[in-house]
């Protein structure tokens, strides 16, 4: 019995696909090394002293899926592959929907056939639109997304449900991240984006590494305590354990759910900085630049209802984050390559 971990190559897939070999199951990534690197992949089955397959494929190409579901003995999948940058998916409607709505239609139908019919899907806190209250809880309505980033993992969600609905056999579970940052506790693997970074923990890094020269810090006037914008920030590691509870949990549900994998608790950007200053030894030069179009002012997870049915919630904060972010950072400063 293996599961299949599409986008395995990935930040929080790699992260997941070692935690899964040190429990003992057997892995098959799918990615297509659109945003990852084969080194990442490699470094996990040393740190588990056990390989995964790897196929480099696409979750769109059919014809690859068929023979990934032929080929191995897969009881569950957990699809982690798309694509995820906000600002790029304003310019890129398109490519969002098609590799993120139709890749995972694609997908499903191809489990169907299959007769695979447990799902773990990466949903995301920003499902819940510009207008919820604070914390987000998931009996809250979701919508009102800002992105076609946003909207397709909304419309997933929605499939999802639909699907659940109407085979009684399927059984789905959308893991809402909040702000995933951190590395492994090794320094061996981590995030590693492709040019100048979009989010903040990897823009820090690359600043305080030398990679770029100061942060831009997005608004000091936003209605928060210290005027810069509030998120909750979660352990990649503590997120690929959540992933793990999930599947554990998939027969317990009924049909399909969605959990907030979170911290429960806000911090600021001038926060952030601080306390990686405090991890690291270095300075963090930054500038106040004007707000970012589209960025609220601050949201964080309710995460009780993870903690109630998975049993899981967060074991590492922020000095965790912070330290385990440095050690990936500072013995990788050009990361994979
Ligand atoms: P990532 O880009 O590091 O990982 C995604 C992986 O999917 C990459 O390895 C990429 O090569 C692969 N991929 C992309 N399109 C593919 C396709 N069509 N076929 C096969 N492989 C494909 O991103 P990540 O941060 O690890 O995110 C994983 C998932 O979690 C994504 O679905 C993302 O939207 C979601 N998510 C991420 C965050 C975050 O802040 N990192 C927050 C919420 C949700
Ligand atoms: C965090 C805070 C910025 C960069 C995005 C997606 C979300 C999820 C995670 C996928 C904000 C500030 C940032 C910088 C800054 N991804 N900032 N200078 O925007 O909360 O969430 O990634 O699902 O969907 O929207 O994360 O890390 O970009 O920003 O001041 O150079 O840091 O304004 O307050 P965000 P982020």
């Amino acid at each position: 019995m293996a599961i299949l971990v599409t986008g395995g190559a990935g930040y929080i897939g790699s992260h997941t696909v070692l935690a899964l070999l040190e429990r003992g199951d057997d892995v098959i990534v799918l990615d297509n090394l659109s945003n990852a690197s084969r080194e990442s992949l490699s470094r996990v089955e040393k740190l588990a002293g056990k390989s995964a397959v790897f196929c480099e494929g696409d979750i769109l190409d059919r014809a690859c899926l068929r023979d990934i579901f032929a080929s191995h003995n897969i009881t569950a999948v957990i699809h982690f592959a798309g694509l995820k940058a906000v600002g790029e998916s304003t310019r890129k409607p398109l490519e969002y929907y098609e590799n993120n709505v139709s890749g995972t239609v694609v997908l499903l139908e191809e489990m169907r056939s299959a007769g695979i019919y447990q799902f773990i899907f990466s949903s995301s806190a920003t499902v819940y639109g510009a207008n919820a209250p604070v914390p987000y809880v998931e009996t809250t309505p979701i919508g009102g997304t800002t992105s076609p980033y946003g909207t397709s993992k909304l419309m997933v969600e929605q499939i999802l449900q639909d699907y659940a609905k109407a085979d009684c056999n399927f059984r789905a579970i959308a893991l809402r991240y909040f702000n995933p940052v951190g590395a492994h506790e090794s320094g061996e693997i981590g995030e590693d984006p492709n040019g100048i970074p979009n989010n903040l923990l990897p823009y820090i890094a690359q600043v305080a590494i030398g990679r770029l020269e100061k942060l831009g810090i997005f608004g000091d006037d936003y209605d928060t305590p210290d005027g810069t914008g509030v998120r909750d920030y979660i352990h990649v590691v503590d997120l690929a354990e959540g992933h793990l509870k999930a599947l554990d949990h998939l027969t317990a549900i009924d049909g399909y759910k969605a959990f907030n994998l979170g911290a429960g608790k806000g911090y600021s950007v001038l926060e952030m900085v601080k306390a990686f200053e405090h991890a690291s030894g270095r300075k963090v030069p930054y500038q106040i630049s004007p707000r970012r179009d589209g960025d609220l002012a601050a949201f964080w997870a309710d995460a009780a209802l993870a903690d109630q049915e998975l049993n899981w919630r967060v074991t590492r904060g922020i000095d965790a984050m912070m330290r385990d972010t440095w050690n990936w950072q500072s013995k990788n400063p050009q990361g994979y390559k």
